[in-house]
């Protein structure tokens, strides 16, 4: 049973300025939730009760949203409002929270890396937040990666069909199809050219990784952008052992870019909001 998550949530949002200038752009709300509660739910759904964060500077309103708010209970506690806090009392009922710091940018495996103590040695889900996956039909997407893995028992990555001319944003993998959706990745390329793309299965950020990882991050060189990927890492991973790649069930959302936000508020709006 995998029992931990890992969040990277030390980017800056860029994308999203001036909100993001003094605010994490996980704690920007898709409707009345931060995105990152979107991610902690999903974790915890699949079982993934401890949820570690690697932050940064500026993160601590993240801290803040997963720990009581004394003032704020007291005041409306045996009010009509309480029940706007029922979702995040439910998160903190089940879930422990663990924080480390990353104090420099050097990419998504180098994230993953600060997290390790966090993690120790057991395999774990690592869950980027802008990406808002919903699966109104069934299990979450980690739980339904979390089930894959009790039968692979190695690294497995989300993957998803893109068009051609979004490949460049993405990890791209290839991989021989063993069954329907479920692929062993032979290849993986970060933010490839349309013309160096192996296909257009795309990774999405939800992982299962085993700890080996760790250590093949500290000997991975700097590759896309000068940081350190964990897609390279998985693609060393692959040729010495086995990576999989799955293409899940639901309905996934760019949240790193304003149109996929937007998408993601209409949805949630239209078919979440007041109804659970
Ligand atoms: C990261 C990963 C990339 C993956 C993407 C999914 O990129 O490096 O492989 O496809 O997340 O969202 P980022 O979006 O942080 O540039």
């Amino acid at each position: 049973m995998i029992k931990k998550c890992l969040f990277p949530v030390a980017g800056y949002g860029t994308r999203f300025l001036p909100a993001t200038k003094s605010m994490p752009k996980e704690m920007l709300p898709i409707v009345n939730k931060p995105l990152v509660q979107y991610g902690v739910e999903e974790a915890i759904e699949a079982g993934m009760t401890t949820c570690a964060f690697v932050t940064g500077r500026g993160k601590r309103s993240i801290a803040d949203h997963f720990d009581i708010s004394y003032e704020l209970e007291h005041q409306i506690s045996g009010t009509g409002k309480e029940a706007y806090l029922d979702s995040i009392r439910g998160v903190l009922e089940e879930g422990v929270f663990t924080m480390v710091r990353q104090r420099e940018m050097k990419g998504l495996g180098h994230a993953i890396l600060t997290g390790r103590s966090l993690i120790g040695n057991e395999p774990f889900g690592v869950l980027l937040s802008d990406d808002l996956c919903l699966n109104a039909e069934g299990a979450s997407v980690l739980a339904q990666m979390a089930e894959l893995y009790n039968q692979f028992r190695c690294s497995i990555v989300a993957i998803q069909e893109v068009p051609m001319e979004e490949v460049h944003k993405y990890g791209v993998i290839k991989g021989e199809s063993l069954k329907d959706g479920i692929y062993r990745v032979d290849d993986m390329v970060e933010k490839p050219s349309q013309e160096d793309a192996p296909s257009n299965l795309a990774i999405i950020g939800r992982y299962i990784l085993t700890p080996d990882i760790f250590e093949i991050i500290e000997e991975t060189e700097p590759g896309a952008n000068g940081e350190i990927q964990l897609t390279d890492a998985l693609q060393t991973q692959a040729k010495r052992g086995c990576v999989m790649a799955y293409k899940f069930e639901g309905k996934r959302f760019d949240c790193g870019s304003v149109p996929g936000f937007v998408e993601a508020t209409n949805h949630v709006y239209e078919n979440y909001y007041g109804k659970d």
